[in-house]
């Protein structure tokens, strides 16, 4: 028998009885904890269930759900790829047909939605479901035009039809304006090739995520300047070349072979802790692996001093509780920023353990 649970009519979420946020396989604890506090920051109780890759929150009392949805914002979450108000619990959904009892649970949101997202989670049992999402995309979305009281035009918030198994989905919706533009949270980058390293991934991916396109064009051009601070073999530093921009690439380990012949590399074999440039720059990168303590009080120094504009800095985080660690390096680093500067940081698709942070000191222009 087909069961969809209804739990919620309306958005913005009136009555939805959880935010459920993607995360990280092995990380949902920290996610957890990071949507209690924030959420108990925000004024909001609430308790978490957690499946591998996927984190609820409920909050108590239930109608406090919105208030959340006013307060928390997207960006400032660290361990949530992505996220959507769960209004549907659909189970037992049969095999010769998974969209006709989807779509009239669907249809009981009396409204329209800007796109439909089937996802799953991104773990080693959940990935095979890729195949069944592709399949449903387009049949679902035809059958949501079709249904009555809700339609796919392009306007309004997006319906989130999360695959848990072959015959069990929850169906959510998140505010395009508040939640993460790429289906699961993860951006689509090409491949990069010909970079020394993989780790090109993970600036790449921080790029896409926390900047606008009319920053990426006004930051990364030719002209301007970056430090790479552990930057063997040379992912990040090719990565800015890339765009033009002048690096000085620290680390006491080789550069690959091309980097090496470049004129506007200067590769210094140099402790990352010590070096500082003779003229502030425009970007501080840091790969380095380190304690966060260390990292944080690093990029801490250099904002305090006005060494950089903007940076982009990994930190490792091979402990449990990470969420408590991350939070004590963020008021570190907020401690050094200008009041308009901007701190974001996630746990990107290509980090590890580990999570990536940007910060600048440029108020925020649109
Ligand atoms: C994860 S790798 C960096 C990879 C690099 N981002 C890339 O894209 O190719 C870390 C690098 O940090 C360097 N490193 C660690 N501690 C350092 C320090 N105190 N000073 C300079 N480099 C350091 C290591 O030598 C290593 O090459």
């Amino acid at each position: 028998m087909v069961a969809c649970a209804r739990v919620a009519p309306m958005w913005p979420i009136d009555s939805s009885d959880a935010v459920c946020a993607w995360t990280r396989a092995g990380m949902e604890s920290d996610c957890a904890a990071e949507l209690v506090e924030r959420a108990a920051a925000a004024g909001v109780g609430g308790w978490c269930r957690t499946a591998e890759g996927l984190v609820e929150f409920h909050p108590t009392p239930a109608d406090r759900l919105p208030a959340l949805a006013r307060e928390l914002s997207f960006r400032q979450l660290v361990f949530t790829r992505q996220w959507f108000a769960r209004f549907a619990v659909c189970r037992g959904l049969p095999p010769d047909d998974r969209v006709a009892p989807l779509a009239r649970a669907a249809a009981a949101i009396p409204r329209s939605v800007s796109a439909v997202r089937i996802e799953y989670p991104d773990t080693d049992s959940g990935r095979p479901l890729a195949r069944l999402a592709r399949a449903l995309a387009r049949p679902l979305e035809a059958a949501i035009a079709k249904a009555p009281g809700i339609a796919s035009d392009g306007e309004g918030p997006i319906l989130h039809c999360a695959l848990l198994d072959g015959g069990t989905a929850l169906l959510g919706l998140s505010d395009p304006a508040n939640s993460a533009p790429w289906p699961l949270g993860i951006p689509r980058l090409r491949a990069h090739r010909q970079a020394p390293s993989r780790s090109v991934m993970k600036l790449d991916e921080a790029i896409a995520r926390f900047l606008n396109d009319d920053e990426r064009a006004a930051w990364l051009r030719p002209g301007r300047t970056a430090v790479d601070l552990g930057a063997a073999p040379g992912g990040w530093t090719w990565l800015l070349r890339n765009y033009g921009v002048t690096v000085t690439a620290v680390d006491n380990g080789p550069l690959a072979g091309p980097l090496q012949e470049d004129p506007r590399v200067e590769h210094r074999t140099e402790d990352g802790f010590r070096y500082r440039p003779r003229r502030p720059v425009d970007w501080l990168v840091c790969d380095m692996v380190e304690r966060p303590h260390r990292i944080a009080r690093l990029l801490a120094e250099w904002l305090s001093r006005g060494d950089c504009r903007h940076a982009i800095v990994n930190l490792k985080l091979p402990m449990k509780q990470r969420w408590q660690t991350v939070a004590r390096q963020l008021e570190t680093i907020a401690a050094a920023l200008p009041g308009d500067g901007r701190l974001l940081a996630n746990q990107l698709y290509h980090d590890r353990e580990e999570i990536t942070l940007f910060v600048t000191r440029a108020p925020l222009t649109r």
